[in-house]
Order: structure tokens, then sequence, then C-alpha cells
């Protein structure tokens, strides 16, 4: 069984979407929400679907042990940021080592950095003109975006498109591809 932990910053949609996926799944289970604002949507989520939230903090998370005790005690296996804005520190890389996947709104390494999240990757992707779009889904290693990538998919960026329109665009594809990408990693994983 892999036991999932889906960190989150804002709304949760993503994180939504995955834990209504592995629901009643027979090798994979989310067990744990880990979020870095208090009364971030993805809080009411946990809730709703009664999944474990850890609240965690800055000091702890960046200069200590970032909190790999409590993930290891909730059995915890790969680790899956959707939406989470914070780097990851050495402490928790070095503990699950190709074991942290994330996904960006952009075809990186494009658009990828510190800053770059939301509105301001579809804001940077029209400035420049491009005429497609999309998300990187990739493992994560101690520089932000940065980590060899696993699955890439595109849209179209059209005359007339609005960051809000693209973020439409990209989110229907995280959607479409974030959990079956997330089961390959994970039955990739029960192989090795
Ligand atoms: C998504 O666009 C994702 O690509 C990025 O952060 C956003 C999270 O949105 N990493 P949500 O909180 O899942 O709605």
């Amino acid at each position: 069984m892999n036991h999932l932990a889906i960190f989150a910053s804002g709304a949760g949609s993503n994180a939504e979407n995955i834990i209504q996926y592995f629901r009643n799944h027979p090798r994979i289970s989310v067990n744990l929400i880990v979020c870095n604002k208090s009364g971030a949507g993805v809080l009411e989520i946990a809730e709703k679907e009664g999944i474990p939230v850890l609240l965690i903090e800055k000091e702890p998370f960046f200069r200590g042990p970032a909190y790999v005790a409590e993930l290891q005690a909730k059995k915890i296996d790969l680790i899956v940021l959707a939406g989470f804005l914070w780097k990851i520190p050495e402490a928790l890389v070095r503990a699950y080592p190709g074991r942290i996947i994330n996904i960006h709104p952009a075809l990186l390494p494009k658009y990828g950095g510190k800053g770059m999240y939301g509105r301001f990757v579809h804001e940077a992707v029209i400035a420049a003109g491009d005429k497609e779009t999309g998300i990187t889904i990739h493992y994560v290693d101690e520089q932000y975006d940065h980590g060899q990538p696993i699955f890439q998919a595109r849209v179209l960026v059209e005359p007339g498109d609005t960051p809000e329109t693209v973020a439409k665009k990209v989110h229907f594809l995280e959607y479409e591809h974030f959990p079956r990408i997330i089961q390959e990693v994970a039955d990739l994983q029960n192989r090795s």
C-alpha cells in the first residue's frame, strides 16, 4: 500500500481531485494533508474528506527536522506537492529521495523558479507571446521546479487568452493527468 501526503498552500482543487481519484483505490491512499497556511481552502477539503491535517511552521520546516518524523509516523512513502508554495528543505528531500513530486502550471524549464506560480506564470506566458503552455510534473530536489521531469501536457494559447482563461485550460490538464501520473510513480516505486 502507498500512503500519500499531499502538500498544499491554497484552494486545494488538485488535492480534492487526487483524493477523489484514490478513494477506495486498492493500492494507494491519501493519508495526510500538509499545509503551511491556516485558513487555506485545502483545510476545508481535508475536513470534508476526513483526512488528517498537519499544519507546519517555517522555523521547524526550514531550520529543523522538516517534520520528517511526523511523516514517517504516518507511514508516508510518497509526497505530492499540489500548489505548495515553499521550497522543500534538504532534510526532507534527503528523507524522501525520488519520492517527492510536484506539478507546475507551465512547460518547465520555462517559467519556473521562485515566485513563478499561479497567474504570474500565465501572465509571463502571454507576455512572451508563446503559442502553447501546459503542465510539468517532476521529481523535487533542493531547487524550485528543477528536478527530473516525469510528464508534460500541452495546450494552445490563443489570441485573446487572458491569465484567467489560460489558468482554466491549465487546471483542466492538471485534473486530467496528475492522479494517473501519481499512480504510475507509486507503481514504479513498488516495482523498484
Ligand atoms: C496549480 O495550478 C498547480 O499547478 C500549482 O499550484 C496550483 C494549485 O492549485 N502548483 P490548487 O490549490 O490545487 O487549486
